[in-house]
């Protein structure tokens, strides 16, 4: 028997709860007795937290969404090789917070329609999808609220605006419906334990189907 693991992605808006329950939810299959890769993007190895800095930080107008579109899938081929392709291998479960569903959404949508580059650079140098993505779906205004509420200086996409963001969400849910058969909708508008709940819920059946 091939000893693959299981890659989820946590998916959704700026503060709708991706880190918080990405977080709870490797301690959980951890204490379950699983092995976990808990990893985000953009980073997770040291060259991508390199990349990261480039384009998080700054001001908005600092990289053209085309030149983005390279720096996401660059740091995300690092990532690739070095943290999740060998867990995977190793038959561990990796929870990315973000990947290539990001790319899609923020570079493919934000500033103009450049959905099929992100696609084709995405098939060229990735290709590879999450077996299971977890959108957490929010209001908005809400999730910007929580996201500036935690200070820091990752701010270049948060400082977009609220209007961006109303455009992600709806973007997301759109996603989810194309990519139906690896895509679940989580309501996020709710306390963290009860999200939590439904979380575990859905990962308990993919890994019940693994
Ligand atoms: P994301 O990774 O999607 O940006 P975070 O998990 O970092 O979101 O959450 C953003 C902020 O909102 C954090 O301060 C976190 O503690 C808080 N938070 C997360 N989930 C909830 C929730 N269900 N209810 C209230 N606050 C939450
Ligand atoms: P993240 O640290 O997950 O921010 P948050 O916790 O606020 O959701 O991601 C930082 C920003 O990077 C986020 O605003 C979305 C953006 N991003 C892209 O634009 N393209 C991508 O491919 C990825 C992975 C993230």
């Amino acid at each position: 028997m091939s000893r693959r693991g299981l890659f989820l992605t946590f998916e959704g808006i700026d503060g709708s709860g991706k880190s918080t329950q990405a977080r709870t939810l490797a301690k959980h299959l951890k204490d379950s007795g699983h092995e976990v890769v808990l990893t985000r993007e953009p980073g997770g190895s040291p060259g991508a937290e390199e990349i990261r800095r480039l384009v998080l930080e700054g001001d908005p107008e600092r990289w053209s969404a085309e030149t983005e579109i390279l720096l996401f899938t660059a740091a995300r081929r690092d990532h690739m090789e070095r943290t999740i392709e060998p867990a995977l291998a190793a038959g561990q479960i990796v929870i990315c917070d973000r990947f290539a569903d990001s790319t899609r959404m923020y570079q493919g949508l934000s500033r103009g329609d450049l959905r099929a580059i992100v696609d084709q650079l995405h098939s060229l140098m990735i290709g590879r999808e999450p077996d299971l993505t977890l959108l957490i779906d929010m209001d908005p205004e809400i999730g910007l609220s929580r996201a500036k509420g935690r200070q820091g200086t990752e701010e270049r996409f948060e400082d977009f605006g609220p209007e961006l963001q109303q455009r992600m969400r709806g973007g997301f849910l759109s996603l989810a419906k194309e990519f139906s058969d690896r895509f679940r909708v989580i309501d996020g508008n709710r306390d963290m334990d009860s999200v939590a709940e439904d979380v575990r819920d859905v990962v308990q059946r993919a890994l019940r189907q693994n």
